[in-house]
């Protein structure tokens, strides 16, 4: 499929929406108190970069002649300052949903200042449609263009657009001029999901299989604001890998290639989801140096690492809901876009992160965690059992589903204060039913086969930092001979301990 809009041609083809062409402040003006607001955004791509500031200018108005304004937040998962800090600094956040990683977001939910659901990403569009969070009064969504039928060319991501422009009373579009047009072609919007009883299965069964359509159907009656904008997407650039990051991935490597030596993993192994951050980019590094060719990935979002992957061929086609790259990454596949096309696929969250596709196609998921327990039970969400650092965002629906799920830290955090692997782990996002492989960059537990006991020993051995190590061992040794059983042993009274240790000394070491 053709860009339908040269880079500077008009974006707004539909005659009729012309009409509703408004400021950013005009269309905030349409936005009341109180709403929920379903807003376009995964990772810093695609959001609307001026209403939200526009609605936090008037909110910080509203408040300062002390009148409360508030709104309810749902996005894809994060987004951007312009979005997520921009409406947090002014106190006009009342709910947030599905999942944040913005710091004034994460000030106010740690200090009950603003309400937080953290749920898996694939949960979201089901809930939304069985009605859950309440009705969605306005949707806020970034698009490409407008086509002369009225269809909407998707931008940067997809996340829960779909579902927005579906369930939101009104659409206001941000109709986005600096998003590149050769976009036109490569989203794959389904609109196949339903609820219970009239679900069906999900046509899929390769990564890059299409089974929707490239744009947004959306009933013209509903927009009711058009704000025209060119402003580009905002992503953080990723540090180089550091050594841990290195050896992590090198951990990974070789236990992918014992994989396929076993015969348990073909040679191009299995689509490949990663995870956001540095470790997860590192380890996208590494398989691009590494052996194996002819790759795919089926994942969430599209970062640096896969592009390069893309780029040298190594992969061949990857499917995500959004881009999440660095500014770099963002200019050269900007520059190059329409080579892409056919080879990367944006998909609605609730089909890149379904449950029943990723089963089918035996996904390899790589997540970052921010501690385990020796029993395999991992972290990924909370400091110290109560603080919310980001959210679970999909590595749960990729850990309980994926053929092999791999977590994976640096053995230490907070300068060598703290282990990431723990007696028992202070919050559970995912259980040790949900997790194969465990990595730091002392060495990989491969938890298969194993029973608890075996696992315990095994993760301390291969993945505890070596000072931690035999205080580790004396807990599970102690825990055998004195605690209540034998399966999964544990000394209630001492298993979180060294989190309070911490918050009493500054430090787990004794
Ligand atoms: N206890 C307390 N703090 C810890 C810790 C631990 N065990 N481990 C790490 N931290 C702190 C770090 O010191 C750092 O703090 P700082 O920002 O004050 O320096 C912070 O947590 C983040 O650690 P870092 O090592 O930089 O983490 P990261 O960027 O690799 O992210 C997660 C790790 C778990 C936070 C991140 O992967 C995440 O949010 N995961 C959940 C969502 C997810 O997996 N999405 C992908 C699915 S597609």
């Amino acid at each position: 499929m053709t860009a339908s809009f040269s880079p500077d041609s008009d974006r707004i083809l539909h005659a009729p929406l012309r009409s509703r062409i408004m400021s950013a402040d005009e269309a905030a003006a349409l936005i009341p108190s109180g709403a929920h607001v379903g807003m376009s955004g995964f990772t810093g791509a695609g959001y609307p970069k001026l209403v939200p500031a526009a609605l936090a200018r008037r909110i910080e108005s509203a408040h300062a002649s002390g009148d409360p304004f508030r709104i309810s937040v749902w996005t894809g998962a994060s987004t951007a300052p312009e979005l997520d800090g921009a409406l947090a600094k002014v106190d006009g956040i009342e709910m947030r949903l599905p999942y944040q990683s913005d710091p004034e977001c994460r000030r106010r939910i740690n200090a009950g200042q603003m309400e937080y659901i953290d749920i898996h990403l694939s949960h979201v569009a089901q809930a939304v449609w069985s009605g859950f969070f309440g009705p969605l009064d306005v949707a806020v969504v970034e698009v490409a263009g407008v086509l002369e039928d009225g269809r909407l060319v998707p931008s940067s991501s997809i996340g829960n657009n779909k579902t927005w422009i579906d369930r939101a009373d009104r659409v206001i579009l941000e109709v986005n001029a600096w998003q590149n047009p050769a976009l036109h072609g490569m989203h794959d919007i389904y609109y196949g999901t339903q609820l219970p009883p009239r679900r069906v299965p999900i046509p899929l069964v390769r990564a890059d299989d299409r089974i929707g359509e490239s744009c947004f159907r959306c009933d013209p009656d509903k927009i009711i604001a058009v704000v025209p904008t060119r402003h580009p997407d905002r992503n953080s650039a990723f540090s180089a890998p550091d050594e841990n990051s290195r050896r992590i991935a090198g951990h990974i490597l070789e236990f992918l290639e014992h994989e396929v030596k076993k015969g348990r993993l073909p040679r191009e192994l299995l689509p490949l989801q990663s995870g956001v951050g540095n470790i997860a980019n590192a380890v996208l590094e590494g398989l691009n140096e590494g052996p194996f060719e002819n790759m795919t990935a089926f994942t969430e979002v599209l970062q640096d690492g896969m592009l390069a992957m893309l780029k040298s061929g190594k992969l061949r086609c990857a499917s995500a809901t959004a881009f999440s790259l660095s500014p770099d990454a963002q200019a050269e596949l900007n520059a190059d876009l329409a080579r892409y096309r056919d080879r990367i696929i944006l998909r609605p969250q609730e089909i890149s992160n379904h449950p029943e596709l990723i089963r089918r196609l035996g996904v390899i998921a790589m997540n970052g965690m921010i501690e385990a327990d020796l029993y395999g039970n991992v972290n990924s969400t909370h400091l110290m059992g109560s603080q919310i650092m980001n959210g679970i965002g999909g590595s749960g629906d990729f850990a309980r589903n994926a053929y092999i799920s791999i977590f994976m830290t640096p053995s230490l955090a907070k300068d060598g204060a703290i282990s990431c692997i723990v007696p028992m782990v202070s919050h559970v996002d995912h259980t040790e039913h949900d997790v194969q492989v465990l990595v730091t960059e002392q060495g990989l537990a491969d938890l298969r086969g194993l029973s608890p006991k075996q696992r315990a020993r095994l993760v301390i051995d291969r993945c505890a930092h070596p000072d931690f190590r035999p205080m580790l061992h004396d807990y599970v040794e102690r825990a055998l001979h004195s605690g209540a059983g034998r399966q999964t042993p544990h000394l209630l009274g001492e298993a979180l301990s060294w989190h309070q240790r911490y918050l009493a000394t500054g430090t787990m070491r004794p």
